[in-house]
């Protein structure tokens, strides 16, 4: 499950209102100015993950930012990694198929990611 949100996390980024001057080699952020960070970019740095653009369900150690860090960090982790521990157990203990049953359609948000449309048939 923590290989999926870090190949294809929901939460793309969030956005932050900076508490005082920083600097980072040339560039200046301003006590105030809101910056926008994204998670599922740190997600895929090559630097820290090695084939970043791989999804390797046994992919260990797995230190990935999509449930963020630090004090905002997501509430609901633990909830969320069993919800989906047993929606795709579910799915894999199912007799039937799941297949695609038209084109997804992706919403066009900013830093959420999700479907508008995900078609799928459950058959045997
Ligand atoms: C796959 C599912 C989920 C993912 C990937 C996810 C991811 C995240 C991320 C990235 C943040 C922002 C962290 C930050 O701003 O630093 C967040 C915040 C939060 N999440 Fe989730 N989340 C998920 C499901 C849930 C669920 C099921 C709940 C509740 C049961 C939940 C409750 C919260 C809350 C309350 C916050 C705000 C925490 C704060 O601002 O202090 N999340 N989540």
């Amino acid at each position: 499950m923590d290989e999926l949100v870090r190949y294809d996390g929901p939460v793309q980024g969030t956005t932050r209102l900076t508490a005082a001057d920083v600097t980072f080699d040339d560039i200046t952020v301003r006590r105030g100015d809101a910056v926008t960070v994204l998670f599922q970019a740190a997600n895929r740095d090559p630097d820290y993950f090695e084939h970043p653009d791989e999804l390797l369900l046994d992919r260990s150690p797995n230190k990935h930012l999509g449930y963020g860090w630090g004090t905002h960090a997501c509430l609901g982790t633990t909830v969320a990694q069993r919800v989906l521990l047993a929606l795709v157990g579910a799915l894999a203990n199912h007799p039937g198929l799941l297949r695609p049953a038209g084109p997804a359609r992706r919403r066009r948000t900013a830093t959420m990611r999700a479907f508008d449309d995900l078609p799928v048939t459950l058959q045997p």
